[in-house]
């Protein structure tokens, strides 16, 4: 880890409308991400992480604050182009969200074809064929269509489409939600694993505290549109704090 941190939050507000009124659903996250770490949010379910992690990718725009990356900001319009930045974060989204009609492979190739139009399709095919093999797949999976996909290889397709670009930073929202444990271990091993052998730094969102446990570096909790604790797990664990407390016992 080096002394500045690679991703800043720094005070995010943002509202949504709702019945009529606005909803603030972040009010003044601050948040630091080391570069090689991996940070785990945890929060209740409609608490706002999702909404943290479009704003890292440049999906939303805050009301108010900043996101940087390498001290650069992102999030307003006369930042440097949230693009050039957005190329380096790959994303694993809260229920895959792959191209149904595509194939394995394709899923995979689709974003590097527009991004590296260098490269021959027997390179992409190389390419992806890697990226497969990253999330422990066989070659065989890509003509497979999502659907024909259990919902372990669904999440690791989706991680292999999220590393087509190469990217230094992953997002990930809800990688073992919905999963068996089993399975939800199988996909932790592979985020320890991208850590490990890519150096990636990660930002991982999730209600599930036996996954945080295991592949956070560090845990940030949201509550009530604020980063309330971030600590070790360790320290989570012996935190007193009253929301905190009612959370990690759930
Ligand atoms: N694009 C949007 N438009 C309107 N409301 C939104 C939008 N995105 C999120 N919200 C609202 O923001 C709140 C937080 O959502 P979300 O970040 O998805 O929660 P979490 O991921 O913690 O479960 C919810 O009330 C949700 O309805
Ligand atoms: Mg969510």
């Amino acid at each position: 880890m080096s002394a500045s941190p690679l991703i800043q939050l720094r005070d995010l507000r943002k509202s949504f409308p709702s019945n009529g009124k606005e909803q603030e659903v972040l009010r003044g996250v601050t948040l630091d991400v080391a570069r090689g770490e991996t940070l785990v949010i945890i929060g209740a379910s409609g608490g706002g992480k999702s909404v943290i992690l479009k704003h890292c990718i440049g999906l939303l725009k805050p009301d108010a604050g900043e996101v940087r990356v390498e001290g650069k900001v992102i999030s307003s319009p006369d930042g440097v182009d949230a693009q050039t930045i957005r190329r380096r974060m790959g994303m694993l989204f809260q229920g895959s969200a792959l191209f149904d009609s595509m194939n394995a492979g394709e899923n995979i190739k689709f974003a590097v074809r527009e991004h590296r139009p260098e490269l021959s399709e027997a390179q992409l095919d190389a390419l992806m064929r890697e990226k497969l093999q990253l999330v422990h797949l066989s070659p065989d999976m890509s003509s497979k269509l999502p659907n024909e996909l259990s919902g372990g290889m669904k999440k690791r397709l989706a991680l292999a489409r999220a590393l087509a670009l190469e990217p230094e930073i992953l997002l990930y929202d809800e990688p073992t939600t919905g999963l068996d444990p089993v399975t939800a271990g199988v996909i932790d091993d592979l985020v320890l694993d991208m850590q490990r052998q890519l150096g990636v730094t990660s930002l991982v969102v999730t209600h599930d505290m036996p996954s945080a446990h295991k592949i956070a570096d560090r845990i940030a909790m949201l509550h009530e549109g604020k980063i309330i604790f971030i600590g070790t797990p360790e320290a989570l664990r012996a935190s007193d704090l009253p929301p905190v407390r009612a959370f990690v016992r759930v």
